[in-house]
């Protein structure tokens, strides 16, 4: 068994000055990227996420996009888990089934380790407790009758849902409503509870003054229908860990144009990837989105398991991704950088602009390529938190 490593704080998602009061204490509390770091610093300790207790899962797995003080918008808009509207509506069902099955074609992956994730259903429930120890209990919701979806969907229109929302197709800055394990998750109360009475502190207002109750209930039953015709997507076989590293071990050295002198783009990479130059590239997501889709030749290297950056020739050209777009291929890129790697890159749109642009991907049976994404959409993760605290 190889011993998993588990980077408790991370550099680069450093949006948030301290912990909350009750967090666990940091291992380490400096760690600029910059620094040369020795190969096992003390912010990186052996244990296997399974075994940590539910705050240090929270630390070591979800602060990167949800933040550390559990407000969400740090990476790719992931929404706060501690707005008492949405803990009081969320059930324990539906806190764990998103964290185990996550909303495939988002940068919320499955978690589950039936799904390919590092966690276990106990550990799952310990983070779920700890979760639900932020704010109110769910409380009983009333049933929704049933509303009109064609009305519906005049409403989403008129209050411009979509602006945030996108529809059936495209997934813009916030939860996508249209997702089928959304769809599947969330029931019609806790759909109906939060466009009621909003999420005090982010961009979602509450409509209940300005609508009628019937108008609200017309509203969930168009999102109902939004997910219609999604397939439900397949999955390749889990990553063996044998994949090999280089692809094309005899090609030329890439010569990159860099941002920063740490991004990539897509379209470079690319380039340099047709052209059969040799280089590793790194998917820094957990396994299960791997499994779902990978660029052609990207070995999986998680996040949360960065064991195996060890075996990487430190002479290869790496570029890392996810989705969101930098921060889980930022903290591969970062433990490349202390293992004395001179060339890791973080690739800079991320996975799903490659996808998007049809370059080469394995995907599973179902899995569809991504369509155009807004301006805003998940290009926005560039600017740190801007979108909190814009309430209405
Ligand atoms: C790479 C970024 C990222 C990481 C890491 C991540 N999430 Fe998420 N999470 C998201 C995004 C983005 C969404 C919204 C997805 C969508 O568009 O529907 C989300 C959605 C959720 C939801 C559903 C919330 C709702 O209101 O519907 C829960 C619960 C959740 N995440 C919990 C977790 C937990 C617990 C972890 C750690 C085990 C975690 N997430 C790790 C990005 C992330
Ligand atoms: C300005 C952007 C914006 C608009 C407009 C908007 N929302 Fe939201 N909505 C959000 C954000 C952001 C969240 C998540 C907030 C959080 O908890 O962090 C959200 C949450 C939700 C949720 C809960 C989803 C979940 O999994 O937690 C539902 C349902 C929802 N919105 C429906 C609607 C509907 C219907 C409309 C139109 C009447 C609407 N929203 C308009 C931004 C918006």
């Amino acid at each position: 068994m190889r011993p998993w490593l588990v980077v408790l704080l991370i550099a680069g998602c450093e949006t948030n000055a301290a912990p909350p009061p009750g967090t666990p204490p940091p291992v380490s509390s400096s760690a600029p990227t910059s620094t040369p770091a020795p190969v096992r610093d003390a912010s990186v300790v052996d244990a296997h996420p399974s075994s940590l207790a539910g705050p240090q899962i929270y630390q070591a797995l979800c602060a990167q996009c949800h933040g550390k003080d559990l407000k969400g918008y740090v990476a790719d808009n992931a929404p706060s888990m501690i707005s008492p509207t949405f803990l009081e509506s969320a059930t324990d069902d539906f806190l764990k089934a998103s964290i185990a099955t996550g909303r495939p074609g988002t940068a919320m992956a499955a978690y589950s380790n039936k799904l390919g994730g590092p966690l276990d259903d106990a550990a799952i429930t310990r983070l779920v407790t700890y979760l639900r120890e932020q704010g109110p209990k769910a409380k009983e919701l009333p049933a929704v009758p049933k509303g009109d979806p064609a009305k519906g969907e005049g409403l989403y229109a008129k209050a411009s849902c979509g602006s945030c929302h996108g529809d059936a197709t495209i997934r813009r800055d916030s939860i996508h409503l249209a997702n089928t394990m959304f769809l599947v998750q969330a029931t019609d109360p806790f759909i109906k509870h939060a466009i009621v009475n909003g999420r005090p502190g982010t961009k979602m207002a509450a409509f209940g003054a300005a609508m009628s109750d019937a108008e609200i209930n017309d509203l969930v039953a168009y999102v109902r229908t939004l997910g219609t015709g999604a397939k439900q997507a397949g999955m390749l076989p889990a990553p063996t860990g044998k994949e090999p590293l280089v692809i094309n071990p005899k090609g030329k050295e890439p010569t990159w144009k860099l941002r920063e002198n740490r991004f990539v783009s897509v379209d470079e990479v690319h380039k340099a990837y047709k052209a059969g130059a040799k280089m590793i590239i790194v998917d820094a997501r957990p396994p299960s989105d791997w499994m779902r889709a990978h660029i052609r030749g990207a070995v999986s290297i998680p996040y949360h398991d960065v064991a195996r950056l060890k075996d990487i020739p430190k002479d290869v050209a790496v570029v890392a991704y996810c989705a969101c777009p930098h921060h889980l291929s930022g903290i591969v890129v970062d433990e490349l950088k202390k293992l004395g790697h001179k060339k890791p890159y973080v690739l800079d749109e991320g996975v799903n602009d490659w996808h998007r642009k049809g370059y080469p991907m394995v995907a599973a049976e179902g899995v569809e390529r991504p369509t155009e994404q807004a301006p805003g959409g998940d290009h926005g993760g560039h600017g740190h938190g801007d979108h909190s605290g814009h309430g209405h």
